[in-house]
């Protein structure tokens, strides 16, 4: 129960890795406040407090777009009231809005991507900082990619905004440390979530073939570090990037095995 009485916001909740996430906090005694667009959200508050019951949690669930400022400013001041303070944030929100070459991408997908991927994190947490600051203490964990390193091809805003999050974690760290406050980026690999589960078989493959581990990661992988960010088990840890990729990040090509070539490029899961 590391995480009794303490309140944590999660963004993007609804989503494959976001239910996880909540799951695990409520099993540790999180109270928690899910922020998503999607109907879904729902079903993540029924696991999560279904996971939370032996520990008492409470689930408050809201629709914000987290590309919004008022909106993100509202649903915050409305969580405060509810539980008293906001102890964690879990930016956890992000989408692929266009798939394109640079030339192709448009002005609205780029936009898109900027809002919900990079703008609504510091959304967030320009509005939680203030109380956190208060209370001297306070954990922040960004979901960024494994795509913030080594960009993904014909993913220009998805690979740009989920860079220029590791930015602002570092700034959160260097402005608020002092204050006991912690906020870390958390860099996924290909990861088994209904989306990736859409992805064409060959693209999988190939992502796989540059995977050591030869596996997607499981939701549940990210979740138990997140917990343990947002626990006071971490207070150390600031202005970490930590991957969570099977090895993926070593990988972006060989050039001292054949072997390993021909076992990559043969590679069916
Ligand atoms: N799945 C992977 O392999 C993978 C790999 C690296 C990074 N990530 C990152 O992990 C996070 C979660 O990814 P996922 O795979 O669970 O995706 P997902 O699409 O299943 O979940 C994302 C959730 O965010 C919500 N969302 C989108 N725009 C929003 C907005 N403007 N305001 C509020 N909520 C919004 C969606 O409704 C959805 O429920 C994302 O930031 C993603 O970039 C995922």
């Amino acid at each position: 129960m590391r995480l009794n009485g303490k309140t944590i916001i999660v963004t993007g909740a609804g989503g494959g890795i976001g239910r996880s996430i909540c799951r695990r906090l409520a099993s540790e005694g999180a109270n928690l406040a899910l922020f998503d667009l999607a109907d879904s959200v729902e079903e993540t508050a029924d696991l999560a407090r279904e996971a939370g019951a032996a520990a008492g949690a409470q689930v408050h669930t809201q629709r914000v777009d987290v590309g919004d400022p008022a909106q993100v400013n509202a649903a915050v001041a409305a969580v405060a009231a509810r539980f008293g303070a906001i102890d964690g944030l879990v930016n956890n929100a992000g989408l692929t809005a266009n798939l394109a070459p640079i030339t192709k991408m448009s002005d609205e997908a780029w936009a898109r991507e900027l809002a919900v991927n990079l703008s609504g994190p510091f959304y967030m947490a320009r509005a939680v900082l203030p109380g956190m600051s208060e209370r001297g203490w306070g954990r922040i964990v960004n979901i960024s990619s494994g795509a913030a390193r080594g960009g993904l091809y014909r993913q220009a805003g998805y690979s740009a905004t989920k860079s220029g999050l590791l930015g602002l974690t570092r700034n959160i760290v260097l402005e608020y440390a002092e204050r006991g406050i912690t906020c870390n980026a958390v860099l996924p690999g290909l990861i088994e979530t209904p989306v990736v589960a859409k992805m064409p078989k060959e693209i999988k493959d190939f992502a796989l073939s540059l995977t050591p581990a030869r596996r997607l990661g499981r939701t549940e992988e990210i979740a138990a570090l997140v917990a343990w960010l947002c626990s006071d088990e971490s207070a150390f840890v600031n202005g970490a990037e930590i991957d969570v990729d099977g090895g993926g990040r070593l990988s972006p090509m060989v050039l001292g095995s054949v072997r390993e070539v021909e076992a990559r490029r043969n590679y069916r899961s």
